[in-house]
């Protein structure tokens, strides 16, 4: 018997096919019918034995409480602040995500959002498009140049390590704060001096966040820590919407006092505080990190070996935590 699936929105074709072809599997089709509804979703869910589900699905105390059967909730992310963990490990349940097939995608992306911002593509690019474009002048459009500028990086993960890796390239002096300890020999093969948050705000030209989000890391960039920033500060996001007070920021880019974003994320996605939008210094992308088609197919197959662990009764490739509870 295959294991029973449920899956709430449409994967990539040869991801698809991977599914339908090892498990019975149900799923949900976002483009026809919008994202799924908590309520949908706790109906689906009654007698499967995996779920896979999207940082935009809520997974909480509730919903995990449904089904006897479940063996996993399968994480199509890095992040997992989606589930609630606790409840996950109560109802003896397996919570896993895709760490590593992520990470150089995801560091492209600031990259991408970085240099953006730096030299004012976008704007750049309204003005061709607009037809409003004298012609090359010396003073137009001027940016910032990365070679000898500071990157300091929140949360040194892996994709803050490999942004830091891209950085060196560039010439860049770089410097860090994790929650916790990093090995010497690593930070020093990589070139990293490790500082406090306060001293990434106050001593970098590019800021960019790589940490979960959690409790202490909600807000961790408010008014008080952009005001410590160097004027012309470029803030960079590609972890989680929340860890930046949107407004704040938005405030502290039109008052003149930093030099722009490149946003990937938002507090509350898909809306996006008005004030952003209407800055031409902001580079918007719509949570994009991931979105390779190699990456992508790379978490479609750990997601899919996590499930079959997990149904097979073995220990999942990727566990977020282990299980315990009453089946455990
Ligand atoms: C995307 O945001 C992820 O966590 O994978
Ligand atoms: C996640 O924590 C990562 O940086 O890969």
């Amino acid at each position: 018997m295959k294991p029973k699936v449920f899956l709430t929105a449409v994967l990539l074709d040869d991801a698809m096919q991977k599914l339908n072809d090892l498990f019975d599997l149900s799923v949900h089709d976002a483009q026809l019918h919008g994202p799924i509804t908590p309520s949908l979703l706790r109906q689906q869910i009654e007698n499967q034995d995996a779920l896979i589900c999207f940082l935009t699905d809520a997974i909480d105390h509730d919903l995990l409480a449904v089904s006897d059967r479940l063996k996993v909730v399968a994480n199509y992310a890095v992040g997992y602040n989606n589930i609630d963990l606790a409840a996950a490990a109560q109802a003896g349940v397996w919570v896993t995500n895709t760490p590593g097939v992520l990470t150089e995608s995801t560091a492209d992306m600031t990259w991408a959002l970085l240099m953006a911002a730096a030299r004012h593509v976008v704007p750049g690019d309204r003005l061709v498009r607009s037809g409003q474009w004298g012609g090359w002048a010396p003073t137009q459009l001027l940016g910032t140049e990365l070679n000898g500028a500071t990157l300091g990086l929140i949360g040194l993960g892996r994709i803050g390590k490999a942004v830091a890796r891209r950085a060196a390239g560039f010439g860049m002096k770089i410097i860090a704060w994790n929650r916790s300890q990093i090995d010497t020999g690593e930070l020093q093969s990589l070139g990293i001096e490790m500082v406090s948050v306060d001293d990434v705000c106050s001593r970098s030209d590019f800021i960019s966040l790589h940490c979960a989000l959690a409790p202490e890391t909600t807000h961790l960039i408010n008014q008080q820590r952009l005001e410590m920033m160097k004027p012309g500060a470029i803030v960079l996001n590609t972890a989680r919407g929340p860890c930046i007070d949107e407004r704040a920021l938005a405030d502290a880019i039109q008052s003149g006092t930093l030099g722009g974003a490149g946003l990937d994320v938002f507090e509350r996605e898909p809306d996006v505080e008005s004030k952003l939008k209407q800055l031409d210094q902001v580079v918007l992308a719509p949570h994009l990190g991931s979105a390779t088609t190699q990456t992508r197919m790379a978490m479609a197959d750990l997601v899919i070996e996590n499930v079959i662990a997990a149904c097979r009764g073995d220990q999942p490739k990727t566990p977020i935590q282990p299980r315990h509870g009453n089946t455990g």
